[in-house]
């Protein structure tokens, strides 16, 4: 079964290169059985306001399939986000409410550690639903950080989705989360696209609360960021110096 024939409307009126445009099986996309997945759960859930940490064709998608809920997208790249706009404008009428916001990265201090993600800015003031897509893996720690920003506003019962979950990675952000917020959440594992986690906020609680192994992880994957920046501003400065 291809994408096209999901429930999802105006896409199946869709031709050739728009159909391109909006498959989710290419690049740094969710995935199609992933997406799937998320907007079943999320009609479910009878979501009203979900936010999206990473934009992307999954942005569009999400607000073509779900035409009522509001819809905030956070994007730290500028040619990134004016991609999405332009694909916004290019599929989406005058009915949908997609709001892609830009928050560059920039360092930022939690419980246990300090973390390199989307600039802290206001949210709305009650999430059904947080998806952690971004930002990309070389932030290290960046997806943690959206969990911490976004668990105030999110209701209880509502529920956060985290991609990529088969990577070392985006297990160890969960084990952190819960540290960070013990017995908040229900935790089941979705094995599509990348595999995603999906975990439930069970209880509003104080948090998030400082865990020495989270401490630890935090300083090792700041030391790797920095040590990967050194040695590219290294390898650039020889380059420049041959040419
Ligand atoms: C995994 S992508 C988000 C994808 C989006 N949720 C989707 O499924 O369409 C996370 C972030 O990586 C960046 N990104 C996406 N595609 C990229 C590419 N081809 N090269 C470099 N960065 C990319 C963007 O800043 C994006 O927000």
């Amino acid at each position: 079964m291809g994408w096209l024939s999901m429930a999802t409307h105006p896409i199946s009126v869709l031709a050739g290169s728009e159909h391109d445009a909006l498959n989710l099986d290419r690049g740094w996309a969710i995935r199609e059985d992933a997406f799937r997945f998320l907007v079943n759960d999320l009609t479910r859930l009878g979501a009203r306001t979900v936010v999206e940490f990473g934009s992307g064709v999954s942005s569009i998608r999400l607000a073509l399939a779900l035409p009522n809920v509001h819809i905030v997208c956070i994007e730290s790249d500028r040619q990134f986000r004016d991609r999405i706009l332009a694909l916004r404008s290019q599929f989406l009428g005058h009915g949908h409410s997609l709001a892609i916001e830009l928050r560059e990265l920039a360092w930022q201090r939690y419980a246990s550690g300090i973390y390199l993600s989307y600039r802290f800015d206001s949210l709305p003031g009650e999430i059904d639903a947080a998806i952690i897509d971004g930002p990309p893996a070389w932030t290290r720690r960046g997806r943690e950080a959206c969990l911490y920003s976004v668990m105030k506003p999110l209701r209880v019962a509502g529920r956060v989705y985290l991609d990529d979950y088969r990577r070392r990675a985006e297990r160890r952000i969960v084990k952190n989360w819960h540290l960070a917020y013990p017995g908040s959440f229900a935790m089941s594992v979705q094995n599509v696209g990348h595999t995603v986690c999906v975990l439930e906020k069970l209880k509003e609680g104080a948090g998030p609360q400082f865990a020495f192994p989270t401490f630890v992880d935090n300083v090792a994957q700041n030391t790797v960021l920095a040590f990967r920046w050194v040695f590219r501003g290294f390898r650039w400065k020889r380059r420049t110096s041959l040419t």
